[in-house]
């Protein structure tokens, strides 16, 4: 399954490189469109709220999205990974892990089988 990601401290991009995967694409990397099968890896911004560069992908690119997977930081309470369920409830698709910021090893253990 290909992934598309947004990282701006690098948690995300610490995740995606703990669990391996090589078919990805990075947003902001000049790939700004996307015509196969994939899941959204993304931060979360505001309170709860979508990053802006995912938003813009996403609504030029939502036939083909299958997941979201969303890091965030347990400090902002409720607003927990809040763009996780934004996304699933804007796209109808499932918000299928929620990690705290790069994620433990039983995390990227668990996302591994997820996207499998
Ligand atoms: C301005 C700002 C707002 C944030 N808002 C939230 C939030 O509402 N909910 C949450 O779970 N995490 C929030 N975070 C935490 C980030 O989503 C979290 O640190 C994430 O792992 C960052 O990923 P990145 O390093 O790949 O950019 C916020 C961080 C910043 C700097």
């Amino acid at each position: 399954m290909k992934i598309v990601y947004a990282s701006r401290t690098g948690n995300v991009q610490s995740l995606i490189e703990k669990l391996g995967v090589t078919d990805t694409i990075k947003i902001g990397d000049g790939v700004d469109s996307v015509s196969e099968d994939y899941i959204i890896f993304t931060y979360t911004d505001g309170y709860g709220e979508v990053p802006y560069e995912v938003d813009e992908f996403l609504k030029a690119n939502s036939a083909n999205l299958k997941g979201v997977v969303v890091s965030g930081s347990t400090s902002f309470g409720e607003a927990f990974c809040g763009a996780g369920d934004v996304i699933a409830s804007e796209y109808n698709v499932p918000c299928l892990y929620k990690v705290e910021e790069s994620g433990t090893d039983e995390d990227v253990e668990k996302i591994k089988e997820l996207i499998k």
